[in-house]
């Protein structure tokens, strides 16, 4: 039986009852729990097998609920704010005490967005509590962009996905934290660093830390498919290279004409990088479904969402 469900009032008697519900969001599928619930919070960290020094995003429907979640917003994070949300980029700022520490992995900053998402907005307006949610997957694996994805991963585990369709943008918010009330980008995301800088300027880019990330969740290794996966700036050198092996390929734009791949996927004929960031995990994960020997990914132009999705590979392909 599908626990996949367009039924909002379901999803809010469900959360009331301290129940997790995955939400659908402009980025990915989250997995939803009252902020204030220790039982729903403790479920997410067990649900994922989440690391408990890994905070989660606190999802909030409107800006004035932001005072009641952090003691002070720097100049610049407001103006990002304003001009972002709702939308994809979550804004780290000094938390009130209010937040419980189980949220925020005892760090005195909380993560906190507004999600671009109708439904999910609505949901949130029902709600008397933020909802804190993490991507909606196993830890280390690659986010849900569809409720199926969702399904596929925790139909045993939780109660319910919120039916919002495929998620339009298909990579994670970007992070921003603030040191001296300048931001820095802790996660490169669905919002890209041209569109930032528009709005405060030049901005420092810090998500690379791997002993002690300033962002938990940027470790190395993420967003992994299970079949090996290979970076290439070359794709038909790369292919050459795995002969005789079952091949998927992820390209840009361009599709390749060799006999020896398996399973190809065009992530956008027209190059545009929007495109090819709403399907670049859907395409993992149906890559990832072939039973292949490995998936070759091109790497992408170096500006725009090219710099997010590069990230994103770079991560999906480190042993
Ligand atoms: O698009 C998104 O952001 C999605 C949707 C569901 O909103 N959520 C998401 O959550 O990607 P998650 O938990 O998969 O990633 C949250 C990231 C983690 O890398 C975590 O380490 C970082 O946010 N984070 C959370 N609180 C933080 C804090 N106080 N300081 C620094 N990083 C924080
Ligand atoms: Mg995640």
């Amino acid at each position: 039986m599908s626990i996949i469900s367009k039924d909002i009032q379901k999803a809010v008697a469900l959360l009331n009852a301290e129940e997790l519900v995955a939400i659908p969001t402009e980025t990915v599928y989250g997995l939803a729990g009252n902020i204030f619930s220790k039982k729903a919070i403790n479920a997410i960290f067990e649900t994922k097998k989440r690391p408990h020094f890994n905070p989660l995003i606190v999802h909030i429907s409107s800006l004035e609920y932001l005072d009641t979640i952090v003691e002070y917003v720097p100049e610049k994070a407001k103006l990002l704010a304003e001009s972002f949300w709702p939308g994809p980029i979550t804004l780290v700022l000094k938390k009130k005490n209010t937040i419980p520490d189980i949220i925020t992995a005892g760090k005195d900053t909380v993560a906190v967005r507004i999600p671009n998402h109708p439904v999910t907005l609505e949901l949130l307006k029902q709600l008397e509590f933020p909802l804190a949610a993490p991507s909606a997957n196993p830890f280390n694996r690659i986010s849900p962009t569809t409720p199926q994805h969702v399904e596929d991963y925790f139909k045993y585990n939780i109660k319910m996905v919120l039916d919002g369709g495929a998620c339009k943008n298909g990579i994670e918010s970007t992070i921003i934290g603030f040191e001296n009330d300048e931001p820095i980008i802790y996660r490169l995301g669905s919002t890209s660093i041209e569109a930032i800088e528009k709005i405060v300027g030049k901005i420092e880019i810090k998500n690379h830390k791997e002993s002690a990330p300033v962002a938990p969740g940027m470790l190395a290794r993420h967003y992994a498919p299970k079949t090996k996966t290979v970076l290439s700036d070359n794709l038909s050198e790369t292919i050459s290279k795995y002969s005789g092996k079952e091949i998927g390929v992820l390209s840009f734009q361009t599709e390749i004409k060799d006999r020896s791949i398996t399973f190809q996927i065009v992530l956008s004929k027209k190059g545009n990088m929007s495109e090819a960031a709403s399907k670049l995990y859907n395409a993992l994960h149906t890559l990832d479904r072939q039973n292949l020997d490995v998936i070759i990914a091109e790497r992408f132009p170096d500006y725009d969402l090219g710099k997010s999705i590069n990230d994103r590979l770079n991560r999906a392909t480190k042993k």
